[in-house]
């Protein structure tokens, strides 16, 4: 497997990698005292799985990112098994109105991962991932931020494993999805 620097010209391409998963558990998350008493996180089996296909949500999905933000300090990493494209991830830097990036220049926001279902659990999110943090640390990042939600529990603990930290939760970030809650984590590079 090898990963190689795109740039942000590969979308559509990238595109076709599905990101869709099955939502099988979610993590609950119980805010005590209204937040003074802390917060606990309990992974629950949903009697009723479903799909989750983040291209799917409206103004959503890779063709359409250059019609809302601009993308020219972008790029995506990707994955490869001989010549065949199994991962890929895209990283946002350094662009004024991207609410994620904060303004900052000593992040990165890692603002898409995907491995093909069929090559899932085999270690490409890992390397994409320790990719990524090192073109954000040569960028001067001392950050990888990257978002994910409650009904992710496999993303949430796979950047936990990549020594990732919950910075911030939002029980009240998705006015299209309520009972989805976003989870922010940062990754400290240095
Ligand atoms: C999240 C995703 C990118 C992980 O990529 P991957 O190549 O499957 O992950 P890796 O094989 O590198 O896993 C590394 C570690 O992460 C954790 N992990 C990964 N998938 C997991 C899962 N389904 N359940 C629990 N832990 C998981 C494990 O600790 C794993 O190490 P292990 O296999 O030795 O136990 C992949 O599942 C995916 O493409 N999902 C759909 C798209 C998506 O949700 N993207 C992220 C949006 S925020």
């Amino acid at each position: 497997m090898r990963i190689v620097e795109e740039g942000i010209g590969v979308l559509s391409e990238y595109g076709a990698i599905p990101i869709s998963f099955e939502v099988k558990t979610k993590l609950d998350v119980q805010v005590l005292n209204g937040g003074l008493g802390g917060v606990i996180f309990s992974e629950q089996t949903l009697t009723i799985p479903y799909v989750k296909d983040y291209d799917g949500l409206n103004g959503e999905g890779p063709a359409r990112w250059a019609k809302r933000w601009d993308i020219r300090n972008w790029t995506v990493l990707s994955a490869f098994v001989d010549d065949r494209r199994v991962g890929g991830c895209a990283i946002a830097f350094d662009t004024k109105g991207v609410t994620m990036l904060e303004d900052r220049n000593d992040l990165a926001v890692l603002w898409d991962l995907r491995v093909h279902p069929d090559f899932r659990r085999t270690g490409i999110g890992e390397r994409l991932f320790g990719a990524a943090a090192a073109w954000a640390t040569n960028r001067g990042c001392r950050y990888l931020k990257v978002e994910t939600q409650n009904n992710n529990v496999p993303a949430c603990r796979f950047y936990a494993k990549q020594g990732c930290v919950l910075g911030a939760l939002n029980r009240f970030a998705y006015e299209e999805f309520p009972d989805e809650v976003e989870l922010i984590w940062y990754k400290e590079l240095r």
